[in-house]
């Protein structure tokens, strides 16, 4: 009994100096249904290098081993990154690390098509004010999202001297910005809300013609893209999300260009094909003349038009709007939606201007707002919901049954 007592408080001792991470989030970079990505944070003296998980409430906990890096730019902080793989889709799994005693949760995507998937898209989310991040990530959570894709302009951590002397600067904003979202992005089920990715001109030191070098926290917080800077998520044999770089990192036109066709071209039979990138092809606010705008409807859209893409999600502009469906810069009913346009979390929102002359435009104003996707079997539906949870502009469609 005396040596029980003993170990009861040698353990208490040792969890008082265990620091909880600094951050812990989710992604992907294999099969949403049977892996997870888990990552967190910490000061680099904290000693953790494994993760334990288990379905929930079943049996013991597994172990898994993490790889670490340092935190680039010479903040002093770790990287740990755990890959859970063979999990059991549409199943709630635990999970804690071995410095904490703190469990948190998730939920695999289901790969049934039968099986509703509800997830969230929205760009431009924290240029640095708490409460407008907090009030938005409170609002989206509340839909008890199955992740949420981030449409660029993650952070707003820019700066022109990145290599220079580190002062207290923009980039402390990545780190501001992922406790916030361990803390927030939480449904009310209690679920942890995984990320996928897009890069913004604000996740870069010179916004366009960068390479990966140029965005270094981007490039280690998040497994994928990895230095491609754009991949393809599947979800069953349903949906495809395809991440694409906006010009920021990686060119639009040339080996992005080649792989976007190649891989649109291998999912035609795939009822659900969704893009997701951080500069608008079709602008609300800005000209259609603008340059990037141009370059992407010079080098995607014409593939998005070839394979039947079913939508593209635009960020950026910090406006709303849905574009008629769209095929060959022509409306005609069997073409792409074109929809978001950014402003999920910041509040310097801008006005629709020109709007007469935007013929592509079905709907534009500025709000802010996020898009909640719902998809089950071969219907979809995109609801466009303001900061106070309403629904003000909603698509709803049937994938074709050849498309
Ligand atoms: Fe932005
Ligand atoms: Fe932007």
């Amino acid at each position: 009994m005396k040596r029980f007592i003993q170990l009861l408080i040698i353990l208490s001792i040792v969890s008082l100096f265990a620091e909880e991470p600094l951050a812990v989030f989710l992604t992907w970079e294999d099969n949403p249904s049977t892996s997870m990505v888990v990552t967190w944070i910490t000061s680099p003296n904290e000693k953790t290098n494994k993760l334990s998980y288990q379905p929930a409430g079943k049996g013991d906990w597994d172990e898994v081993g993490s790889v670490e890096q340092p935190f680039p730019l010479d903040f002093p902080y770790t990287i740990h990154k755990a890959r859970l793989t063979n999990l059991k889709p549409e199943t709630e799994y635990r999970f804690k690390t071995d410095n904490e005693n703190n469990e948190w949760r998730f939920r695999t995507l289901p790969n049934d098509p039968t099986s509703e998937l509800k997830f969230i898209i929205g760009g431009d989310l924290y240029n640095g004010h708490n409460s407008d991040f907090i009030e938005a990530a409170r609002t989206s959570a509340a839909q008890s999202p199955q992740f949420a894709v981030i449409g660029g302009d993650i952070a707003y951590a820019h700066e022109r001297k990145l290599f220079k002397e580190r002062k207290k600067t923009k980039r402390e904003r990545w780190i501001k910005w992922i406790k916030l979202w361990t803390k927030e992005m939480v449904t009310p089920e209690g679920y942890m809300i995984p990320i996928v990715p897009v890069i913004g001109n604000h996740d870069t030191i010179g916004h366009y013609n960068q390479t990966p070098r140029q965005s270094p926290i981007y490039y280690a917080l998040f497994p994928t893209p990895n230095s491609q800077g754009y991949d393809v998520l599947d979800i069953g044999q349903h949906v495809s999300l395809i991440t694409l770089d906006s010009g920021h990192t990686h060119a639009i036109s040339g080996r992005q260009s080649l792989w976007l066709e190649a891989v649109l071209k291998q999912r035609r039979s795939i009822p659900h094909t969704l893009a997701v990138y951080h500069v608008p092809a079709y602008p609300a606010a800005r000209k259609l003349s603008s340059r990037r705008g141009t370059l992407i409807r010079k080098y995607w859209t014409p593939i998005f038009d070839r394979h039947n893409l079913t939508a593209a999600f635009e960020h950026h502009e910090h406006t709303y709007k849905r574009t008629h469906p769209l095929r060959h810069h022509t409306i005609d009913p069997n073409g792409v939606i074109y929809l978001g346009n950014g402003g999920w979390g910041v509040k310097n929102i801008r006005t629709p201007k020109n709007t007469d002359k935007k013929w592509y435009l079905a709907k534009a104003m500025p709000k802010q707002h996020f898009i909640l996707v719902t998809i089950k079997d071969r219907s979809r539906l995109f609801q466009a919901i303001d900061m106070q949870g309403t629904i003000f502009d909603h698509y709803q469609a049937e994938a074709p049954a050849v498309k």
